[in-house]
Order: C-alpha cells, then sequence, then structure tokens
C-alpha cells in the first residue's frame, strides 16, 4: 500500500503526528512494535507513574492530613496488587484510546518493527510499504551506566520500577533527576527507606536554584534521604539484594550502600535501534540524536524525525507540538514550535512547574531583570489544603516588565504555569498578569500576586 505518510513510532510524538496528518487529508500509516499503542509514555512513563504517584499521595494525605481535618477512623492499608491493577487499567484505558482514535481518523497501524531500507520505503517484518515522506518517532531508552546492569528485577530502569513484585524495605535511587524523584517520592510513601544518590551538588539540574534547595527539603521532610556530589561506580547483586558503589567528589571516598532494589534514573538517550540510520546516512549527533533541519528534515529531505530522537528536552508535549508542526510541514502547510515555551512539571508532591529562563541564566547572560515572589502559605485556599509549602517566582525584564520566566514549586504547579505559558506566548507583560482579575480563593491568585510583586508588591505577604 502507497502512502502520503508513515509515522515510525505511536509515542505521544508518533501517534499525534498521525492524527494530525490524517486531519490534512494525508493517507497515513503508523509502525508500531509494541502491543499497545502510547509509546513509552503511556505504557511505561508518563500515565503509570501518574496513577501511582496519584494512589500515593492519597495515602499520604490519609496518613498526614485526614485527622486534623477531622476525619478519623480506619486508616487505608495498601494492596499492592490491587493499586498495581489501577495502575494497568488507566494504561489499558488509554492506549486503547489512542486506537479509537486511530480508527476514527483511518489512520492505520503497522504491527511491527520498522526498518527503512531507503528513501519511501519502510519494512516492517517481510512487507515493504511506500510512503511520500517517512516521520521518525521512535522515542528514547534508558541511558545505560558503566557498572550497573539493569536486570528489570532487583537493578531497574523506570519500566521495573513501576511493577516491582513486591513494595521493597529499602531502594537506592541514582539520579536525583526528575525519574528518581517522581518514582523515589512513590516508594517513599508506601514506607519505603529511600536514598537518592545525585553526581551533582544540587537536585534536578538546570532548574531554578531557589526551588532546587525548597525541593529538596521539602522531599527530605517527606523522608527522602540524599546523597549529593556522588558518582556511582557500580552495583553488584546478590541474593536478590544490591550493593551500590559509590565515589565522594569532595574527598574521592568510596562508599557502600545495600539496598533491595536500585533504580537507575541517569537520563535516557534516543532510541533509533534497527531503523538503519547509518546504511541511509541520516546525520546523528554525539549523542546519537537523529540531526533535523528547523522544519525537522534529516539530510534526507523526504525523512524528517521528531520528539525524543532529536535535540531538545525529552519531554512527551514537546515531542506532541513537533508531531502537529512537522505534519502542517508536510502538508504544505506552516508548522511552528516556540522552543523558548516549553513548560517541564514534575508530578511529586509538591508538583514543580518551570518554563522560560531560569534566575542562574539571566544572571549570566548579564539581562537586567527583576523577580516578584510570593509564597503559598500567603494563599487562602492553599493554607485551607495544607498545601503552603512551596512558592511562584516570576521573572521579567527590568526595563519592559515582559515576563521571561516562572518557575513553580506548590500545590498544582504543573496546572499553574500554563497561565504563565499563554502570557508568554502572548508577549505579555508582568504587569498583564497583575491586571487579570484571577478567583478567589484559587491556587492561582499565588501566580497574580507574583505578578504583582514585580511591580508595585503582592498584597498578602
Ligand atoms: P535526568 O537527566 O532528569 O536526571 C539524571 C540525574 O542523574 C542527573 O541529576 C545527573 O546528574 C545524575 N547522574 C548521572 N550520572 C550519575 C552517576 N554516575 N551517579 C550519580 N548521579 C548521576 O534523567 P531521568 O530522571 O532519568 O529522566 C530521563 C528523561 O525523561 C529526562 O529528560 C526527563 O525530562 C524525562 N522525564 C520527564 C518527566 C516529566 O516531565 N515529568 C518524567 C520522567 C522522565
Amino acid at each position: 500500500m502507497a502512502y502520503d505518510v508513515i509515522i515510525i513510532g505511536s509515542g505521544p510524538g508518533g501517534y499525534v503526528c498521525a492524527i494530525r496528518c490524517a486531519q490534512l487529508g494525508l493517507k497515513t500509516a503508523c509502525v508500531e512494535g509494541r502491543d499497545t499503542l502510547g509509546g513509552t509514555c503511556l505504557n511505561v512513563g508518563c500515565i503509570p507513574s501518574k496513577a501511582l504517584l496519584h494512589a500515593t499521595h492519597m495515602l499520604h494525605e490519609a496518613e498526614h492530613n485526614f485527622a486534623a481535618m477531622g476525619l478519623k477512623g480506619k486508616s487505608p492499608t495498601v494492596d499492592w496488587p490491587q493499586m498495581q491493577k489501577y495502575k494497568d487499567d488507566v494504561v489499558a484505558q488509554n492506549t486503547k484510546g489512542i486506537e479509537f482514535l486511530f480508527k476514527k481518523n483511518k489512520i492505520d497501524w503497522i504491527k511491527g518493527w520498522a526498518t527503512i531500507p531507503g528513501p519511501g520505503k519502510v519494512k516492517v517484518g517481510d512487507t515493504l510499504h511506500e510512503a511520500k515522506t517517512i516521520v521518525i518517532a521512535t522515542g528514547s531508552q534508558v541511558a545505560s551506566l558503566p557498572g550497573v546492569e539493569v536486570d528489570e528485577k532487583t537493578v531497574v530502569s523506570s519500566t521495573g520500577a513501576l511493577k516491582l513484585g513486591k513494595i521493597p524495605k529499602t531502594l537506592t535511587v541514582i539520579g536525583a533527576g526528575v525519574i528518581g524523584l517522581e518514582m523515589g517520592s512513590v516508594y517513599a510513601r508506601l514506607g519505603v527507606e529511600v536514598t537518592v544518590i545525585e553526581y551533582l551538588d544540587a537536585i534536578t539540574p538546570g532548574m531554578d536554584g531557589e526551588v532546587q534547595k525548597s525541593f529538596k527539603r521539602l522531599l527530605e521532610k517527606q523522608g527522602m534521604k540524599f546523597i549529593m556530589g556522588a558518582a556511582v561506580q557500580g552495583v553488584t547483586t546478590a541474593k536478590s539484594r544490591a550493593k551500590t558503589t559509590y565515589k565522594l567528589r569532595k574527598d574521592d571516598s568510596t562508599h557502600e550502600i545495600d539496598s533491595d532494589i536500585v533504580l537507575l534514573a541517569t537520563g535516557r538517550v534516543p532510541y533509533t535501534d534497527g531503523l538503519g540510520l547509518e546504511s541511509l546516512n541520516i546525520a546523528t549527533s554525539k549523542r546519537g540524536q537523529i540531526e533535523t533541519d528547523s522544519h525537522w528534515a534529516t539530510n534526507i529531505p523526504s525523512i524528517y524525525a521528531i520528539g525524543d530522537a532529536i535535540a531538545g528536552p525529552m519531554l512527551a508535549h514537546k515531542a506532541e507540538d513537533e508531531g502537529m508542526a512537522v505534519a502542517e510541514v508536510i502538508a504544505g502547510k506552516h508548522g511552528h514550535v516556540n522552543y523558548g515555551v516549553i513548560p517541564g512539571v514534575i508530578y511529586t508532591h509538591p508538583e514543580v512547574a518551570n518554563v522560560g529562563v531560569t534566575e542562574e541564566q539571566l544572571k549570566e547572560a548579564g539581562h537586567a531583570y527583576k523577580v516578584g515572589k510570593f509564597s503559598f502559605m500567603g494563599n487562602g485556599r492553599a493554607k485551607a489544603n495544607f498545601a503552603g509549602d512551596g512558592f511562584v517566582k516570576l521573572l521579567a525584564d527590568k526595563t519592559t516588565d515582559r515576563i521571561l520566566g516562572a518557575h513553580i514549586i506548590g500545590p498544582m504547579a504543573g496546572d499553574l504555569i500554563h497561565e504563565i505559558c499563554v502570557a508568554m506566548e502572548f508577549g505579555a507583560s508582568a504587569q498583564d498578569l497583575a491586571l487579570t482579575c484571577h478567583a478567589h480563593p484559587t491556587y492561582s491568585e499565588a501566580v497574580r500576586e507574583a505578578a504583582l510583586a514585580c511591580g508595585d508588591g503582592a498584597i498578602h505577604s
């Protein structure tokens, strides 16, 4: 069968691209080798981890806040197989949803793993398919760390961490990035002794410094332990236990820590195995990312690439935006992604969210800026919900007042960030936000207060 477009990979980049291509009238197919659509994000990433984060957050609320709100009585106990089932059901609903959308939009799902024998050709199994255009949306896989062998039982990646056979007593997490802190939070809330080993001196590299400090302090309050400035040298396993060896950077001393489970969360790398990129001579960077021009075309003009397989933050929504934009380009329209306004969210409690530049970046660039900060302690709704930890920090140009970035740690930060994203897309000033009526009592008032703090001052601080 000859197609206008064949997309390889059905993650958030690939499936969104397929739907938009079909909506634009292109005959579209999507190749996916997993049993279900949705890629890493839906099957073994964003969605299942959010289910476990939600369930364990409910437990945390019941254990820590219910009594104070006058809710007394039987406290919940954890039925781990049921929690796993709940998570699996959520995943199944989502992956079936994509299947439904494919049918609705008349997108063919070609089942199997694809190779690209040449421009315009996609081979799956023994069948050769033809397409005017190919989009590579094959995503990423766990980066390996020398001396650490993932067996998905005792030494796990995020995939194994989502389906441990039983709740361990102790967990060592290698890497204080997004995956380490989200999955570490899940298990800490289940009563597991969680120790995070991080190479750098701060958690979540690249994030605003004040948020990093506050975030670490709040996670420590929840029981997570951190060993900072430590490079993991290797992990050995024996009798279902793991020994992690690490070296402290400050004095080169070597230490060991024993645990039931080790989670390797030191980053991800593009997944392009088996596509045949080398024989096609498709250019890749040293980090294995497929090189593309500003319209996501590789050095072969009819082959495009998007998402985790190319440069930029490895985020589902960045891949989705690229998927929609590249579909527009293929259909002869104008596709655009504003890489300066891509939010990042960590779904711990409190949540952490950011968009735009950090204060550190502004300082380094010598950019004159002002800061508007507001603590959730001054927000009535947050106080009522025992969610007063955290703050909103808004960065604006000192002269023009234009919003340059925002950093939120606090309740629903991942949702609150979006009014700032919209404001930034419209080139708004902090005053524009400050003059916008925000309903009372909502968490979003903290965003407005931070905007007011960029001007004549917040009201409730
Ligand atoms: P990451 O890049 O976020 O963090 C990895 C951490 O490991 C870094 O802090 C790094 O300094 C540390 N590290 C590296 N080598 C080390 C060593 N030998 N010893 C100790 N520490 C070491 O990577 P992560 O958490 O694995 O996430 C992978 C990707 O998935 C990221 O790009 C992330 O953005 C994405 N992701 C996003 C989510 C979200 O948006 N909520 C959720 C999960 C993943």
